[in-house]
C-alpha cells in the first residue's frame, strides 16, 4: 500500500555566498509512508538541518520534486506554501523558541491565534488537550522560567502538536537536555509515533537514534544509509530491499 506522507525526487540545495557555492543537498530521493519514525544522523554540515527546512516548508530546493502528502510543493504560491507548512507540520528545535513572560497554555495556543476557523475557546481546549498529552496537565499556567529544560521541550511539543499535524520535524530534540531527560522527551515522540504521527528526527546521538524504526545516514549532502528496523534495507528510492522476518504486510 502506497500511503506516502514524504516523496522526495533528486532534491538539490546550493546555497550562494558571494562568489562561494556551497552544494548543501546533492540529489536526495526517498520515500516516508505514513506512521514511520525516521531519525537521521550524519556528521556535522552533512545537509541535515537544510534537509529538514525543505521538508518543512521553511526553504525550497534549488531543484528536484517534493510531494508532501501528494502534494507538489514547489508548484505552491507562498501563501500556499505557508499555510501548507502551518496546517501539516509541527516543529520541534534544540532550542525551544517560548515566549518568556506568557504561560505554557498561551505558547501552545499562539499557533491556532492566527486561524479564524477556531475560536478562542476552542484553541483553549486544544492547547490543555495538548499538554495533557505530554503531561504537563498540572503546569500549564507556568511561565518558561518557572519550568525545567525538559518541561520547556514539552510545552514546545505540544506547541507543535496542537494543528493537528501529519508531521512532526524534530530537530536535535534532545541537544540541551541530560540524557535522563532526553528519555522522558523520545518517550513523548514515540507515543505520538504510535498513535500514528510521521516523526523525523535528527540526532548526533545513536541511543537516540535508535528509538526510530528507521535510521538515514547523511554525507556530504547524500543519504548514505537507509535502514530500517528489524534488519530491513532500504534503497535510496524507498523501496524494501529485504524483509529481516517474512513479516511484511
Ligand atoms: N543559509 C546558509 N547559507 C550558506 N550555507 C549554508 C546555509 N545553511 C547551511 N549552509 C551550509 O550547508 C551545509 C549543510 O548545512 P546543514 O546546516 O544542513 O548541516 P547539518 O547536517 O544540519 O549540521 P549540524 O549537525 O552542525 O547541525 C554546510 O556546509 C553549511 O555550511
Ligand atoms: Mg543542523
Amino acid at each position: 500500500m502506497n500511503d506516502a506522507v514524504i516523496e522526495l525526487k533528486d532534491i538539490r540545495k546550493k546555497y550562494r555566498m558571494g562568489d562561494i557555492e556551497v552544494n548543501a543537498l546533492n540529489g536526495i530521493s526517498m520515500v516516508i509512508q505514513r506512521g514511520e519514525f525516521v531519525s537521521v544522523m550524519g556528521s556535522s554540515g552533512s545537509g541535515k538541518s537544510t534537509l529538514m527546512n525543505i521538508l518543512g516548508c521553511l526553504d525550497r530546493p534549488t531543484d528536484g520534486e517534493y510531494l508532501l502528502e501528494g502534494i507538489n510543493v514547489q508548484s505552491l504560491s507562498g501563501d500556499e506554501f505557508a499555510r501548507v507548512r502551518n496546517r501539516k507540520i509541527g516543529f520541534v528545535f534544540q532550542v525551544f523558541n517560548l515566549l518568556p513572560r506568557t504561560t505554557a497554555l498561551e505558547n501552545v495556543e499562539l499557533p491556532l491565534l492566527y486561524n479564524r476557523e477556531i475560536s478562542l475557546n476552542d484553541s483553549k481546549q486544544k492547547a490543555m488537550d495538548a499538554l495533557t498529552r505530554v503531561g504537563l496537565k498540572d503546569r500549564m499556567y507556568h511561565e518558561p522560567n518557572k519550568l525545567s529544560g525538559g518541561q520547556q521541550q514539552r510545552v514546545a511539543i505540544a506547541r507543535a502538536l496542537i494543528t493537528s499535524p501529519s508531521l512532526i520535524l524534530a530537530d536535535e530534540p534532545t541537544g540541551n537536555l541530560d540524557s535522563r531527560t532526553s528519555e522522558d522527551i523520545m518517550l513523548i515522540f514515540k507515543e505520538l509515533n504510535e498513535s500514528g504521527i510521521t516523526i523525523i528526527l535528527v540526532t548526533h546521538e545513536n541511543d537516540i537514534a535508535s528509538w526510530a524504526g528507521r535510521i538515514l545516514f547523511m554525507k556530504d549532502g547524500r543519504i548514505t544509509s537507509d535502514n530500517a528496523g528489524k534488519g530491513h534495507y532500504r534503497k535510496n528510492n524507498g523501496s524494501l530491499l529485504s524483509g529481516g522476518n517474512g513479516e511484511e504486510t
